[in-house]
């Protein structure tokens, strides 16, 4: 039998969460998912990375399948499938392109399996697969999520905005892997820029949770990844700034890049011109990006 899902692409970090807080944007994949049980795998990509995402074993989707049935104790029964995926989140930009094949491939195997996972199994077997858990969270349970890992078991919290938030993404055209945007962060950060994080991390949250939009203003910033990320991503400050003089509550990388991502509020209707001032600052650094506007 078989079954179509579909997940959202998401933004990790949101500035200073790193690694903890995520959001669910409005931007899908689809995944059909056939179980065979004789071997033999066929895979079509439609859509973004439909010339880069590897059709044979190596596909995340085929991988998160078999982890999910290996966890069941249902990898003999079940040993091939057909896998369709049709693809709207552009590849290695950042807004989670590898957490929706991971969590399609799990939620699509759990349904044809009976259900046998809860959905915070789901995020426990996401987590171990991707490594981190703030994009596979939101691709799960949906609107903004913190998560924290303690002896690799995976908490969630996952709760909509009361701030009625417009998302501007912009999406430069050179992909970045998130193993090179990881490679040049420091094994260690100055306490100053560690606390100025949590404040910002914890004032974010209890924000958003209250709809008290007037402390949204600086809560984006970061000061222990981005710094490190801004020599992958040319112009990257001049587009946060660009982005907030448009009108933006502020700006931050999406994940761990290239994406830049500027938060708005939906009254000020300014996702436009933020958008246009986006593209113009990065067009003058070299860089050609697409615009998405996104809840
Ligand atoms: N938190 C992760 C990072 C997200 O910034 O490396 C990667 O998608």
């Amino acid at each position: 039998q078989s079954i179509t899902v579909r997940v959202p692409g998401t933004s990790a970090n949101c500035g200073p969460g790193f690694d903890s807080i995520g959001l669910a944007c409005t931007i899908y994949n689809d995944l059909e998912l056939t179980l065979l049980k004789e071997p033999g795998l066929s895979i079509t990509v439609h859509g973004e990375g439909e010339e880069n995402i590897p059709c044979d074993k190596r596909n995340i989707v085929w991988r998160s399948v078999r982890y999910l049935l290996g966890k069941a104790g249902r990898d003999k029964e079940y040993r091939g499938a057909v896998i369709r995926m049709r693809n709207h989140v552009p590849l290695s930009r950042g807004l989670g392109s590898s957490a929706t094949a991971i969590v399609a491939g799990l939620k699509a195997a759990n349904v044809l399996i009976g259900n046998r996972f809860s959905r915070r199994e789901l995020l426990q077997f996401a987590t171990e697969i991707e490594g981190h858990p703030d994009n596979v969270a939101p691709a799960i349970f949906g609107g903004f999520t913190v998560s924290t890992v303690t002896d690799g078991r995976v908490e969630c919290f996952s709760f909509m905005p009361k701030s009625r938030l417009r998302l501007v993404v912009a999406v430069p055209d050179f992909p970045l892997s998130t193993r090179k945007a990881r490679s040049v962060l420091p094994a260690q950060v100055p306490m100053k820029d560690a606390v100025r994080n949590i404040g910002k991390a914890a004032m974010m949250v209890a924000a958003l949770c209250r709809g008290n939009d007037r402390f949204l203003h600086h809560v984006f910033d970061d000061a222990l990844h981005q710094p490190y990320r801004a020599r992958l991503i040319p112009g990257m400050y001049d587009v946060f700034a660009a982005a907030r003089k448009a009108g933006a509550l502020g700006a931050s990388l999406s994940g761990a890049g290239p994406c830049l991502i500027a938060y708005t509020l939906e009254r000020r209707h300014c996702e436009e011109a933020v958008g246009k001032a986006m593209q113009d600052m990065f067009h003058r650094h070299g860089v050609r990006a697409r615009i998405f506007t996104l809840d």
